[in-house]
C-alpha cells in the first residue's frame, strides 16, 4: 500500500493491517489471521481515539462511529466457519482493504492534520 500518513506510527500501523487483511486471502485458511487482525486494529484504534480525546478533536464521534463498524465488521466475519471457501475469504479480504483505504485517505487524513498542526505529534 501507499504511504498513507506523516506521522510514522500512523502509516506503520496501516500498513501492517493492510498486510494482516491481505493474508485473509491465503490458503489455506488460517483461523488465526482474523484474531489477529482484530488485536492489531484494536490497538490501533485506540491510539488514534487517544489522541482524538487527548487534542479534543471536533471530529471524534464520526471517526469513533467508523471504527466501530469496522469492529462490527470484523466480529461478524469471526463467526464465520473457519473452513471458509477461498472465494469467501477473497471476498472478505477484499472488503476489509477497501474499506481502510477509504478510512486511512479519507477519515484518518483529516485527523493526521489535525495531528500535525498540534503540538503533540
Ligand atoms: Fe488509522
Ligand atoms: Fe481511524
Amino acid at each position: 500500500m501507499q504511504k498513507t500518513s506523516d506521522i510514522i506510527w500512523q502509516d506503520t500501523q496501516h500498513q501492517v493491517l493492510f498486510t494482516l487483511i491481505e493474508q485473509i486471502k491465503e490458503v489455506p485458511f488460517d483461523p488465526e489471521i482474523l484474531n489477529r487482525l482484530k488485536l492489531y486494529a484494536e490497538h490501533h484504534f485506540i491510539l488514534e481515539e487517544t489522541y482524538m480525546l487527548e487534542l479534543d478533536y471536533p471530529h471524534a464521534d464520526a471517526h469513533l462511529e467508523a471504527h466501530n463498524r469496522f469492529r462490527e465488521e470484523l466480529k461478524a466475519m469471526m463467526e464465520i466457519d473457519p473452513t471458509m471457501h477461498e472465494s469467501l475469504q477473497v471476498s472478505l479480504s477484499d472488503f476489509l482493504y477497501k474499506w481502510l483505504k477509504l478510512h486511512v485517505l479519507g477519515i484518518d487524513k483529516k485527523l493526521e492534520d489535525f495531528v500535525l498542526k498540534s503540538s503533540s505529534k
